[in-house]
């Protein structure tokens, strides 16, 4: 049985399926890298590499609740299966230790739904974040670094969507998710919305209104297409071509769709996917995904208005000894 929940992508035995390599700490620099999109001859070799922890799934696994999870329906395949990117980068430590907290205290993810959680990077230059981004990968074994220089406009999601379909081509998706590190994703219920939804041609998120089109393209904040959406962009050297991958990343994806014809099954789950406001006070009980948690004190806003925890309050509770 494969782990059904958002947190179990957590554990090690999600990740270090066959189609993948297994990478020790020190191989880190030998690794990642995709063939260029530019030039279809080397598209044939178009092998990344996710990076595995190297610890045993039981230590990876956050914790025993999840397993529980997961061990109550042994048989049940998902209906389908959702890989979340968050783009962020290398530097980004605390922001990351908060976000995978996040992902890994949500509720688990519903039986219906396998979903996978990856961090997304560029190539990691630096000889200092390529260390540290090491540990990260080998403790957590949700690490996936791309062939391209570290950006936000400059054609990193353009190189993630691309990049995904021949990643996991062995064992495809059946829905690819794009979403920032300041997006709390609550993954229950966008299982709950891709559910009933096509498994094809699918681009969902928070519509942006533009003219008389509803929704030209979807906010940055987290979209979500189906595997043959993302195949098509990977597939599109157009879209490289006419070096139309700089520039706003969001606007952009929709650009692409609507010039392809792609992506004609829209949903904008606006106002469940939103930005939290400067006052932190318009947080809704049913939100799918909720964006511009910008600094510790909006992500645990978050994770009050959601009760994700108790709060700690006091030296009993701190420093209680079995
Ligand atoms: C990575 O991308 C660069 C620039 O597009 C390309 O020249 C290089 O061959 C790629 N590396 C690999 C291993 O595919
Ligand atoms: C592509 O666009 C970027 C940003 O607009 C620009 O800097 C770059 O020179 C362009 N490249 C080509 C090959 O036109
Ligand atoms: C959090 O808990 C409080 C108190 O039990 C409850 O009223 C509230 O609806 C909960 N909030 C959410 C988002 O579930
Ligand atoms: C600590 O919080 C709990 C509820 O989480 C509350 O019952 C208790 O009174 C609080 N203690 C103090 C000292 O504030």
């Amino acid at each position: 049985m494969k782990p059904t929940s958002s947190s179990s992508s957590f554990q090690a035995s999600t990740l270090c399926t066959p189609y993948l390599l297994l990478v020790p700490l020190g191989l880190l620099a030998a690794v990642l890298v995709l063939p260029s999109l530019g030039s279809s001859h080397v598209r044939s070799d178009g092998l990344g590499v996710v990076l595995c922890p190297v610890l045993p799934a039981t230590e990876a696994a956050a914790s025993g609740a999840e397993k529980k999870a997961d061990d109550a329906s042994p048989t049940t395949a998902p209906e389908f299966r959702l890989l979340v990117g968050v783009l962020t980068t290398p530097a980004r430590h605390e922001r990351r230790d908060i976000v995978r907290l996040a992902y890994a205290l949500q509720p688990p993810a519903p039986a219906y739904a396998h979903v996978d959680v990856r961090f997304v990077f560029c190539d990691v230059a630096d000889p200092t974040e390529r260390v540290l981004v090491s540990l990260e990968a080998a403790r957590h074994g949700d690490v996936l670094i791309l062939n391209c220089t570290e950006n936000m406009n400059d054609g990193k999601t353009h190189e993630y969507f691309s990049s995904v379909p021949r990643l996991f081509a062995a064992a495809p998706y059946d829905y690819v998710m794009k979403t920032d590190d300041d997006t709390y994703l609550r993954v229950a219920a966008m299982a709950e919305e891709l559910r009933p939804k096509p498994r094809r041609d699918v681009y969902l998120g928070h519509g942006f209104a533009v003219g008389d089109d509803p929704m030209p393209f979807m906010h940055g904040m987290g979209y979500v297409v189906s595997w043959d959406v993302a195949a098509w962009v990977s597939d599109n050297e157009d879209i490289l071509r006419h070096n139309d991958t700089h520039g706003p990343e969001d606007l952009l994806f929709g650009k692409w769709l609507g010039i392809g014809g792609r992506g004609k099954n829209r949903y904008s789950l606006k106002p469940r996917m939103y930005d939290l406001n400067w006052y932190m006070d318009n947080f809704r009980p049913d939100t799918v995904a909720v964006h511009m948690l910008k600094d510790n004190r909006r992500w645990a806003a978050a994770f009050r208005y959601f009760n994700v925890t108790q709060e700690v309050n006091s030296s009993s509770t701190l420093y209680h000894l079995p």
